[in-house]
């Protein structure tokens, strides 16, 4: 096994009102208490962030934006800084996620400003890169994850990337019901991982952790795990039910 610590990540989109992730948080909490040496996140909506973190103060589950804007403050209605996810108490925020690249805008460019403004205020950043179904069945997968992590990443340094996590997340695995095989993932994240180390060095790409992500379930997410450049996973639907996310977080390491 690698020595970089699993980072297990529940994206919970824009699922569940403030008594509903309360509930979830404070049950999860329980699950999960016997857990050490994993790293577990939950992203609930912008509006719950503030009363769940408080609820999971202590406990071994952090909190993440699920989005995040590139100034520290101004005349941006609806929009969230990264001080301002620090000060309602996440660790993290995910950036780029594929939802926000097809449906509102979010480009490489944008990403990487977001990720440069979160870095600096303290947040560490988990990426999402992935193809689309018909990049994949184009043969451009590789070429479309170079371009994603190159444009996204300019400019952050070697000593930067230590807050700095990569979610692969395929986009026609997403929701889908369709995961990437073991293999797949491993294949991406190989690739993944052989960039950072191009851009980076070894010593960088050794410790960067590379989560997939693409509906992830309890009966997957054991086969995921047991491939080596597989460090973690973000899940969407299976991470709104405890019993689902817990299991996912109890994975079993495989011989
Ligand atoms: P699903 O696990 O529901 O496929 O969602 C994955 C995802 O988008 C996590 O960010």
């Amino acid at each position: 096994m690698s020595s970089r610590t699993p980072l297990i990540a529940g994206n919970w989109k824009m699922y569940k009102t403030v008594p509903e992730a309360l509930e979830t948080a404070e049950q999860l909490k329980e699950a999960v208490i016997d857990i050490s040496g994993r790293e577990i996140v939950i992203s609930p909506p912008y509006v719950c962030l503030f009363p769940v973190a408080v609820a999971l103060k202590g406990s071994n589950i952090v909190v993440a934006g699920q989005n995040v804007f590139w100034e520290d403050e101004g005349a941006y209605t609806g929009e969230v800084s990264p001080g301002m996810l620090k000060s309602a108490g996440c660790a993290y925020t995910i950036i780029g996620h594929s939802e926000r690249r097809q449906y509102f805008g979010e480009t490489n460019e944008t990403v990487n400003k977001k990720i440069k403004m979160s870095i600096a205020a303290g947040l560490t950043c988990i990426v999402c890169i992935g193809e689309l179904l018909e990049e994949r069945e184009t043969g451009r997968t590789f070429a479309v994850l170079e371009t994603q992590l190159s444009e996204g990443l300019d400019g952050i340094s070697a000593p930067q990337m230590a807050a700095v996590v990569i979610a692969y997340e395929p986009v026609w695995a997403i929701g889908t019901g369709k995961t990437a095989t073991t293999a797949q993932a491993e294949e991406a994240h190989r690739f993944i991982r052989s960039r950072i180390e191009h851009a980076y060095g070894s010593e960088v790409s050794g410790t960067t952790r590379i989560l997939y992500g693409g509906s992830v379930k309890p009966d997957n997410i054991d086969q995921l795990m047991a491939e080596e450049d597989v460090d973690g996973v973000l899940v969407g639907g299976a991470s709104l039910k405890v019993e689902s996310f817990s299991r996912i977080v109890h994975f079993v390491v495989l011989g």
